[in-house]
């Protein structure tokens, strides 16, 4: 713990960023099982915001633990940790007024509580989209082969198998991706996001 710190504002606040730069921030944060979507919706969605010429940037589970969460592995601590980190890096690019996607499976509903927190009281906005699809379609899905291993007892605290994953209550969207395509997810979204003067 550090002490002997103190925040140096800046010499521009954030409502002058964001006039300047023509965007307000936003955390489009992602949250599912394994193989429900979040990372093909992501991508689509990031893709279509910079074709509007909109600052947007994709922070991904499995990129992520390359690098700033190498260290972390897939224990309660270990996914705690993970998504404290991951909701204080998405606060920075927000408050950048970058539009953030998150794609982790976040199966903590206290750990999505407290990225919504560090959000909120800093006057930035979260957005959290369930995306959902029943276990037995992400598992016959599988696209990386990891429920099978996970069946098969060679991946250990896998979520949905064996490790809990703690469906939002409230979530501001809910997308049900066995029964929309790749499109209507990302249209959800953006219409979502329209509406709410994002974009
Ligand atoms: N509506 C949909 N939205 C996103 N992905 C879908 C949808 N329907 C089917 N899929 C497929 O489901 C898989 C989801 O994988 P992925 O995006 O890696 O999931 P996650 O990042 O949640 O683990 C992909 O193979 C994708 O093609
Ligand atoms: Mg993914």
């Amino acid at each position: 713990m550090a002490t002997n710190i103190t925040f140096h504002e800046g010499s521009v606040d954030a409502q002058e960023r964001s006039n300047l730069l023509q965007q307000r921030g936003v955390t489009i944060w992602l949250t599912g099982l394994s193989a429900s979507g979040k990372s093909t919706i992501a991508c689509a969605l990031e893709q279509h915001l910079l074709h509007l010429r909109k600052f947007s940037y994709r922070l991904d589970g499995d990129n992520i633990r390359f690098g700033l969460n190498k260290d972390l592995g897939f224990d309660e601590k270990s996914r705690n940790e993970n998504i404290r980190r991951i909701g204080e890096v998405s606060k920075l690019f927000t408050s950048a007024c970058c539009i953030t996607l998150t794609a982790f499976i976040s199966p903590y509903r206290a750990d999505r509580a407290l990225a919504r927190t560090l959000h909120e009281s800093a006057g930035l906005a979260f957005v959290e989209v369930y995306v959902d699809a029943p276990l037995e379609v992400v598992e016959a899905r599988d696209p990386k082969g990891l429920y099978k291993k996970a069946r098969a007892g060679e991946i250990k605290d896998f979520t949905g198998i064996s490790a809990p994953y703690e469906p939002p209550e409230k979530p501001e969207i809910h997308i049900k991706t066995h029964e929309s395509d790749l499109s209507e997810s990302v249209r959800i979204i953006v219409e979502y996001l329209a509406e709410k003067g994002f974009i």
